[in-house]
């Protein structure tokens, strides 16, 4: 990213006037931007990277800006502000991974790494779609809030470093039908331990790195899907809001920051304290 960059994707606002021509927004609707402003549907056009917000495009960490009303979208009543904020990124992210290509049925055994964003996101939605969550974590507070959010089981590797097996071991030995692979170089080959033959791992996140070595073997052998998923198109968070509407469901915030301390939710964030989407309140500043 090359300076001087409004940071951020993922956040909310309210429609304060429109251009000629506007007939889908009014002001007043509460709306949030695309992660891609580029992406409507479909497959991801060729030049996807040009449209992220947050790099190379500004993004959102101001009090006003303007965007094509292609390029942002309501978001439901029910929700409060930094709830809402946290859909463009995290909830989208979630979606693909679940309801994309091969969408997720109930009852199948989903495995979720970690306790990010995306995570949480994909506890609330995969539960909601009547999937088995099994979800690893870090220490015994993590386990007791990711339990307390609904997911199935948790193990917290912490104590079973062998986190595979231990996936292995609550789906009766079978292994599971799919992965949300947040962890990157480090997790990604005991992820493929944790599976099936014919479950899908959906490449997502690179957390402890990006360089894997794999034991091709178990995945030839498994007949394993490896596919990516790059957030999501317009469509796919129109989705997600129904769904969400429709389920009344609730995104984990874990802080808000005034827009003067925005630094110390960067730092927060650096620091992996937070369980949840952090907030910088724009409204609550000098
Ligand atoms: N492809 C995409 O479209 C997309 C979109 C959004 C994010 N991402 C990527 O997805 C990853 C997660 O992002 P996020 O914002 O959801 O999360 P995040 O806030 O960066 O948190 C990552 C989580 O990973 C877990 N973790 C840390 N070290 C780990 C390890 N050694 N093994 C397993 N888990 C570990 C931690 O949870 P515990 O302490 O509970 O284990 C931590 O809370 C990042 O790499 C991000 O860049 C990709």
């Amino acid at each position: 990213m090359q300076p001087p960059l409004i940071p951020l994707s993922d956040g909310v606002g309210i429609v304060r006037e429109t251009g000629p021509g506007v007939t889908d927004l009014k002001p007043g609707d509460r709306v949030a931007p695309c992660f891609f402003q580029n992406w409507e549907g479909g497959p991801p056009p060729e030049d996807l990277e040009a449209g992220r917000l947050g790099g190379p495009l500004d993004g959102v960490l101001a009090t006003h800006r303007v965007f094509p009303s292609r390029g942002v979208l309501r978001v439901p009543d029910h929700l409060t502000d930094a709830e809402a904020a946290t859909l463009p990124c995290a909830g989208v992210t979630a979606w693909s991974a679940l309801f994309g290509e091969r969408p997720v049925r109930p009852g199948e055994r989903v495995l979720i790494l970690g306790s990010g964003g995306v995570a949480l996101m994909a506890i609330l939605l995969a539960r909601t779609a009547g999937a088995e969550t099994i979800v690893t974590t870090s220490s015994p507070e993590r386990a007791a809030k990711l339990s307390a959010l609904g997911a199935d089981h948790v193990i917290d590797r912490s104590a079973k470093p062998d986190w595979a097996a231990e996936a292995r071991r609550l789906t009766g030995g079978r292994g599971v039908d799919r992965v949300l692979e947040l962890g990157g170089a480090a997790t990604l080959g005991h992820a493929i331990r944790a599976t099936r033959t014919g479950a899908q791992i959906i490449l997502i996140g690179n957390v402890t790195g990006n360089t894997a070595e794999l034991f091709l073997p178990a995945i030839l052998t498994r007949q394993l899907a490896l596919r990516s998923v790059s957030v999501g198109s317009k469509d796919q968070f129109a989705a997600l809001t129904r769904a969400i509407d429709r389920h009344a469901l609730r995104p984990v915030v874990a802080a808000r920051h005034a827009f003067d301390a925005a630094p110390d939710a960067f730092r927060a964030l650096e620091a992996g304290e937070a369980f949840g989407n952090l907030c910088i309140d724009i409204a609550a500043s000098g």
